[in-house]
């Protein structure tokens, strides 16, 4: 695993060094296979990065966009992490439609539409299981609590073995995420945090040893690149 931890004054140049590195990743991943798979991070802090990346020209045609979790609501709620990237980003550019690959959430069961998006991906990716596919970048962010996607602590979503997706479980509130094997399966994961209320928690995320049980993001051990983002107010205790 190649981990870079790097600390920026604001959130404003954290974004603006993301961007950069994201669109360098899209271009190899292009060059190399063709296209680039991508997979987003939902909540508010990653909002400015995709409204920038909306200004970029690219060939759209050759990017696809997935979410790493999404809450279990319809794709117009306020809540959905699909519509916000579709409202800063997706509805402002040229890709296709048939490149953006929401979590489904309208079966009403989300054990079923996380089997279905689980298939989906294992046919998009020409992955029958056990095999899990490599996604070549991973958009996450991290909560107070030590979460990340919807992989929250103590939940089942932290036991789903080779599974892709599973349902994660916000306090009762269900959820669809990506499972740690399909996010350490990825060639590039990129942690965007920001805010002081995130010190406590990368604390012991970033710590030699802890309870992953209770800090998740102490999962996320990818075989290929680790990368840590921060803004001062999350990260400066780190430096
Ligand atoms: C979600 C996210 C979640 C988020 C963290 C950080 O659906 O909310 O995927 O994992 O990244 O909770 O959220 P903020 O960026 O809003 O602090």
């Amino acid at each position: 695993m190649n981990r870079t931890l790097d600390v920026f004054p604001t959130l404003d140049e954290l974004i603006q060094q993301a961007l950069t590195l994201i669109l360098n990743r899209i271009h190899t991943a292009m060059e190399e296979r063709g296209h680039c798979t991508l997979a987003l991070a939902g909540g508010s802090t990653p909002k400015p990065l995709y409204e920038a990346i909306a200004t970029q020209v690219l060939p759209w045609e050759k990017l696809h966009i997935f979410w790493g979790d999404e809450r279990y609501v319809p794709a117009d709620h306020p809540d959905s992490n699909q519509r916000m990237a579709r409202l800063a980003w997706l509805d402002q550019v040229p890709i296709p439609e048939s490149n953006i690959h929401p979590m489904p959430t309208t079966s009403g069961d989300p054990n079923q539409d996380a089997a279905a998006h689980n298939t989906h991906l294992r046919e998009f990716f020409h992955t029958p299981a056990p095999e899990v596919p490599s996604l070549d970048l991973i958009l996450l962010g991290m909560g107070a609590d030590g979460h990340t996607a919807s992989l929250f602590p103590h939940t089942p979503a932290l036991q789903a073995g080779d599974r892709l997706v599973t349902v994660g479980d916000k306090d009762g509130e269900p959820r669809l995420t990506f499972t740690p094997a399909l996010i350490n399966q990825a060639r590039c994961v990129m942690f965007l945090v920001a805010g002081d209320n995130k010190q406590a928690a990368l604390a012991q995320i970033l710590a030699p040893i802890a309870d992953a049980q209770a800090y998740p993001a102490r999962l996320i051990q990818p075989a290929g690149e680790l990368m840590w983002l921060l803004d001062a107010a999350a990260g400066h205790a780190l430096k």
